[in-house]
């Protein structure tokens, strides 16, 4: 069969995870090109949906004017193959917010930070905020589904470009959205996430173990509108270029064992306490552990850019990798500071908060 190479608005919004309506604004804006059938109506050639994909690495689509401004991005120039340094003449806009010589936390917005380097990364772990009216101190988690995909697209293109060509990701979501509709948010942002360019690897399904959260039924021993929830979350694993690392130490410490068990993509062990940690949506220490030691080599610089309560961290220093962790929320990385000071045991002294930075 021939590939379709024209759509109509509706199609075009659905192949963008976008609503009609975005469509109309971002043509109004010059961002997206349509041509008009004798009738009046709008229809979309592929080549100019493929080319605002493309240059949407670098905005995101103006959802809600009010809420998501059209905001282009300051990227770094160029620096193929950089390595992270972070030295404070280099870093820009008192984004640090304490650091050691392998941990940096930024309090930042990550799509607003200019201290990492474009192609630095050589391993993204991170759990964004799922939309599901969470209470985070600065960050809206009841966004419309659209509003929440043109955030998940805006920061999944920084991240793209922040890791290296065989560097990688491995996004901790969830598998589908039942508060507020149905919306089936793995196979959603995956599509998103692909089509900025990211490479699609596998996913691993991790057990939380917890069936105790299951309150809903629907349709209680009726067919009527019975509701299926599934007790997991996934973590997608995807890839920039090459999945074969070509750069880094290549000195691997993961046991035949861990090997053996963590290749099996069905992850059992349980969650985080909210309460313990003192964050919202803590994930626990093993899920990072577990990506690093299975994806990266030692000494290998990692991302967090939603760090919370800095579980990412922790997990980079029992591991012996660098760290950055980005949260927008000052008390966040307040948190995830004290909790390298005391379960990380760091040394008070080496922790500094950053010289003229907050
Ligand atoms: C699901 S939590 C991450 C929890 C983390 N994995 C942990 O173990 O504590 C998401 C975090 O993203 C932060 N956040 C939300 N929007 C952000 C943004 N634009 N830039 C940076 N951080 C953001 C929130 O403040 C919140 O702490």
């Amino acid at each position: 069969m021939e590939e379709k190479t024209v759509f109509t608005t509706k199609e075009t919004a659905k192949y963008l995870g976008i609503s009609t309506a975005t469509i109309y604004r971002m043509e109004k804006q010059g961002l997206i090109s349509s041509l008009r059938t004798p009738g009046g109506q709008r229809r979309f050639n592929r080549e100019n949906i493929e080319k605002y994909l493309r240059e949407s690495q670098n905005f995101e689509a103006p959802q809600n004017p009010s809420k998501y401004k059209y905001r282009k991005t300051n990227f770094m120039v160029e620096e193929p193959e950089a390595t992270y340094i972070v030295e404070d003449k280099k870093t820009k806009s008192n984004e640090l917010f304490s650091h050691t010589d392998s941990i940096w936390i930024y309090n930042t917005d990550i799509l607003k930070t200019e201290n990492i380097a474009d192609n630095s990364i050589d391993l993204i772990v991170t759990s964004p905020p799922y939309n599901v009216n969470i209470k985070y101190n600065s960050h809206d988690d009841t966004m419309t589904y659209n509003d929440y995909l043109s955030f998940t697209r805006e920061w999944l293109a920084r991240c793209y470009k922040f890791i290296k060509n065989d560097g990688r990701f491995c996004l901790n979501i969830p598998l589908d959205k039942n508060k507020g509709g149905q919306q089936s948010m793995c196979a959603d942002i995956t599509t998103i996430a692909k089509q900025i360019g990211f490479k699609y690897h596998s996913t691993i399904i991790w057990n939380e173990q917890n069936i105790s959260r299951r309150t809903a039924w629907g349709s209680w021993l009726s067919a009527s509108a019975p509701y299926v929830i599934a007790p997991v979350e996934v973590i997608v694993v995807l890839y920039k270029k090459e999945w074969k690392k070509t750069s880094g130490s290549r000195k691997s410490d993961i046991t035949k064992q861990e090997f053996m068990e963590w290749t099996n993509g069905v992850w059992n062990f349980s969650g985080e306490s909210k309460k313990r940690v003192g964050h919202p949506a803590p994930f626990p220490v093993e899920l990072p552990r577990r990506c690093i030691k299975l994806f990266s080599f030692v000494g290998e610089t990692i991302l967090d850019p939603f760090l919370g309560s800095g579980s990412t961290l922790l997990a980079c220093l029992h591991t012996g990798r660098r760290g950055i962790g980005v949260d927008i929320d000052k008390n966040y990385c307040e948190l995830a500071k004290r909790r390298l000071l005391t379960e990380g045991q760091i040394n008070q002294l080496k922790l500094n908060v950053a010289g003229g930075c907050k």
